[in-house]
């Protein structure tokens, strides 16, 4: 077979310049896999005169999206420039026109994944969207096809790698907060905007995704429980360490009869369980299936590099179809109807640490609240406060609602300082 592929790629950043040199680099190999050439033919750019690493011909370039978008030759359009409309728009118009399209933007996808699906369908083409979610991981074609035999149940994941760096180097290295996100930056971990990263949405969007695919049902954004990484106060770790937990920024997600339950926030995390000892920029996810048990994937979840490999795969994936001609020929159709789940029916143990007045009866008064909402404690720490005249009270519940839990602060806050609060994950298995 003699054809080849043009690629027209809407950005050269982190990811788009590791999808260049991938290309470049595995040309001979990705030739031979295809029995085709693959080449990439224009680049958009927001700058022109950025000096940028990289071995393509400079006439490549463009700052018109059109001049790419209305390039008949051009069959794969890969959108790794980012944002959400204008990425969007993109998506939408490349489909239109009945081109494949490989993204790495979750953003997008979280908000628009099932409608531009449903487009690619309708156009008879294909959309892959593999590096949206954990970079390097291929965790969305296992939930396709690897485990499309089984129901999934559950699923929980360290699915940020700017936070889990930061988690990483702050605990293990004494990093401040601000050193090591400067440092995510600078590796090309974070988010153009890492407020995404760090108060929790970066995850929460890849959740939705992995949730709409893991239980065939359009989850949705607005449904996830979200905190994020700056509610985890001074000396949290060390407590967490000295109970034997670790704080990991944790995407949770969960579906029986009673509906979805999806949440992105910092755990207690038991140190024995696997996803415990995910450091760095590694991503992990755990699953459930009913059939196949307890299975995880690990991984890099950022980076240029890793990142990239997905892309490139989904390039490889987008070739194939248009050259076997089944482009548009996987159904994105859901089965079953979305319905998220109450705070009533969510249970979870949980931490709660209060700085309390340092006199008699105050714990008689704490428990009480425990009691009157039906919960049952399962261990009880007092410990000296650094302010004089005050104590800090470490309580661990036995497994409660998320509704009991927030009735509890509610309560607790007439008489004590909250100082934080965490789920527990990681006792049982999923
Ligand atoms: P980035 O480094 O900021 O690169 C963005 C690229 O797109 C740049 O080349 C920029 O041009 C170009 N661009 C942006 N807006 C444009 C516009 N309006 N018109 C023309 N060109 C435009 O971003 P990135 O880290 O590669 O991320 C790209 C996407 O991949 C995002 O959706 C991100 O969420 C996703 N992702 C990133 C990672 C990661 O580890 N970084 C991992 C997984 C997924 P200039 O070069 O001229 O500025
Ligand atoms: N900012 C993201 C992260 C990039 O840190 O995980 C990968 O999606």
């Amino acid at each position: 077979m003699n054809r080849e592929i043009s690629i027209g790629l809407l950005g050269l950043g982190t990811v788009g310049s590791g999808v260049a040199k991938i290309i470049e680099n595995h040309r001979e190999s990705m030739q031979h896999k295809l029995g085709a050439k693959v080449s990439i033919s224009k680049v958009l750019v927001k700058n022109l005169d950025k000096q940028r690493d990289t071995d393509l011909d400079p006439s490549v370039f463009t700052t018109s999206m059109e001049e790419i978008l209305d390039d008949p030759s051009i069959q794969i359009i890969v959108e790794v420039m980012g944002g959400i409309e204008e990425a969007h728009d993109a998506i939408e118009r490349a489909l239109k026109a009945g081109k494949q399209v490989v993204t790495a933007n979750k953003d997008v996808m979280a908000m628009y994944g099932q409608p531009l699906l449903k487009l690619a369908d309708e156009k008879q083409c294909d959309l892959f969207y593999e590096a949206s979610v954990a970079g390097g991981i291929p965790i969305i074609r296992t939930l396709e096809d690897g485990l499309a035999s089984d129901r999934i149940s559950a699923l929980m994941g360290i699915v940020n790698g700017t936070t889990n760096y930061i988690l990483t180097k702050m605990d293990q290295e004494g990093m401040t907060y601000d050193e090591a996100l400067a440092k995510a930056t600078e590796l090309g971990y974070a988010e153009a905007d890492p407020s995404a990263d760090v108060d929790g949405l970066d995850a929460a969007r890849k959740i939705t995704i992995l949730s709409s695919l893991a239980y065939s049902s359009a989850a949705r954004l607005e449904d996830v429980f979200v905190r994020g990484m700056k509610e985890i106060r001074n000396g949290d770790m060390e407590i967490a360490s000295r109970l034997g937990y670790t704080i990991k920024m944790l995407g949770t997600s969960k579906a029986d009869e009673e509906g979805i339950e999806m949440s992105v926030e910092p755990v207690f995390m038991k140190q024995s369980h696997p996803l415990a000892g995910v450091h760095n920029e590694y991503n992990a996810v755990y699953i459930h299936g009913d059939a196949v048990g307890e299975t995880m994937l690990y991984g890099p979840g950022a980076g240029s590099l890793p990142t990239a490999t997905s892309v490139v795969s989904d390039i490889i994936e987008a070739c194939r179809s248009l050259l076997l001609g089944v482009s548009g020929k996987r159904p994105h159709d859901l089965q079953y109807d979305y319905r998220v789940k109450s705070p009533e029916l969510r249970y979870s143990q949980y931490f709660h640490r209060l700085l309390v007045e340092d006199e008699v009866g105050v714990l008689t008064k704490l428990t009480a609240i425990y009691s009157g909402s039906g919960a049952s404690l399962r261990s009880v720490i007092q410990e000296p406060a650094e302010q004089a005249g005050k104590a800090e009270l470490i309580l661990l519940t036995h497994s409660i609602s998320r509704k009991q839990h927030l009735d509890i602060m509610e309560q607790l806050e007439q008489h004590a300082e909250v100082l934080s609060h965490y789920r527990i994950e990681g006792e049982d298995t999923l």
